[in-house]
């Protein structure tokens, strides 16, 4: 058994930050949101895993390395251009071989881990096993209808008229059977080759087709506000720790995780938070639910359930809520200033009116 994790894709909906940093290396409670992707897979006892990367496989290959980290052993396969789910599994045919594997989509973060899929997928062996979610908002995701004998009937990819409320969360479990269903597909009308097509093609081959149902929470991390929610998810099982240095004149409430070489003084920190190594605090209200990753400077500002990544700088700023504060930015408040704006292409940015 193998595991095929995606890691190519370019992240529009996270830019400016995904111009310069792949989005499944944006860090949630400061790790990279894929890292929590490998931890289940490592939870299943897989070890062998290919990773898909594309533009930013230089990236991907530092953060990540050989996998030893998480007890795993990465192989990367490059993905020239990004053509959909189905041509990942399409590119990885001579790396999978002969060997039932489980494809997982790096941006997704699935709270409970993946091993109930995982469990059924090896005592059943369908053609595939499907990880599906009850969702409010179908259409925004591939959709499973189920017969009455609990099999997957049909799967479509985004249909304006779902048949169900069960999206496809993105982790599916197979057998080598998926390759003939990927060779003979045709792109979608997004021009790529869609996984839920093979799926489909599996079905109406014959084929059997499971699903795992999960109620715990996952997320696709596609957009600020699913990173903000997983955000807030994670941060709420941190471990209370300070590692780094807290002057007497602070006060911290809650989950609070200040890292090794971090410093925090005359501020006050409702948790859950992380602050990461060699970040500075000075004369804040930080928290709850923020994110603050390493080398970063605050100072006389307030933030509440955001993301800071490294090296970025907050002085003198107010009540600054919902934000993904990309590496190296400076924000700052200064007098007799309404709003000065220097940002990067495809910035977004909400100001009081
Ligand atoms: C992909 C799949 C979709 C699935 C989703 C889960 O969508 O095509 O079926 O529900 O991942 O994250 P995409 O993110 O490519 O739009």
């Amino acid at each position: 058994m193998k595991a095929l994790v995606l890691a190519g894709g370019s992240g529009t909906r996270l830019r400016p930050v995904t111009h310069t940093l792949a989005k499944q290396l944006v860090p949630v409670a400061n790790q990279p949101v894929l890292f929590y992707g490998l931890r289940a897979i490592a939870a299943t006892g897989i070890t062998e895993v290919g990773i898909v990367v594309g533009d930013t496989a230089s990236q991907v290959q530092r953060a990540v390395g050989d996998g030893s980290r998480f007890g795993l052993h990465v192989t990367y396969l490059r993905q020239r251009k990004p053509l959909g789910l189905a041509h990942a599994v399409l590119i990885a045919r001579d790396y999978l071989g002969a060997d039932d594997f489980v494809m997982y989509l790096g941006d997704n973060f699935v709270a409970d881990g993946i091993t109930d899929l995982m469990d059924r997928f090896r005592s059943d062996r369908p053609a595939a096993q499907l990880m599906v979610a009850k969702v409010a908002d179908p259409s925004a995701f591939g959709v499973a209808e189920l017969g009455d004998d609990g099999r997957v009937v049909r799967v479509e990819e985004k249909p304006r008229r779902p048949r169900s409320d069960l999206a496809l969360v993105g982790v599916y479990a197979f057998t080598p059977l998926v390759h003939e269903a990927v060779a003979g597909l045709a792109p979608s009308g997004r021009g790529e080759l869609e996984i839920t097509d093979a799926i489909q093609r599996l079905i109406t081959d014959g084929h059997r087709v499971g699903h795992t149902v999960i109620s715990g929470f996952w997320r696709d991390t596609g957009t600020v506000t699913d990173l903000l929610e997983v955000n807030r998810v994670i941060l709420e099982s941190v471990e209370p720790s300070i590692a780094g240095t807290v002057t007497a004149d602070c006060e911290l409430t809650g989950r609070v995780a200040v890292q090794a070489g971090a410093a925090v003084r005359r501020s006050r920190i409702v948790g859950p938070v992380v602050v990461g190594p060699g970040s500075v605090i000075e004369d804040c209200d930080i928290g709850p639910y923020t994110s603050i990753a390493e080398d970063c400077w605050l100072a006389d500002s307030e933030i509440e359930n955001s993301i800071v990544l490294r090296g970025a700088s907050l002085r003198g700023v107010r009540r600054v809520s919902a934000s993904l504060i990309g590496r190296e930015a400076e924000v700052t408040g200064a007098p007799g200033v309404d709003c000065q704006l220097v940002l990067g292409d495809h910035s977004a940015v909400c100001v009081s009116p």
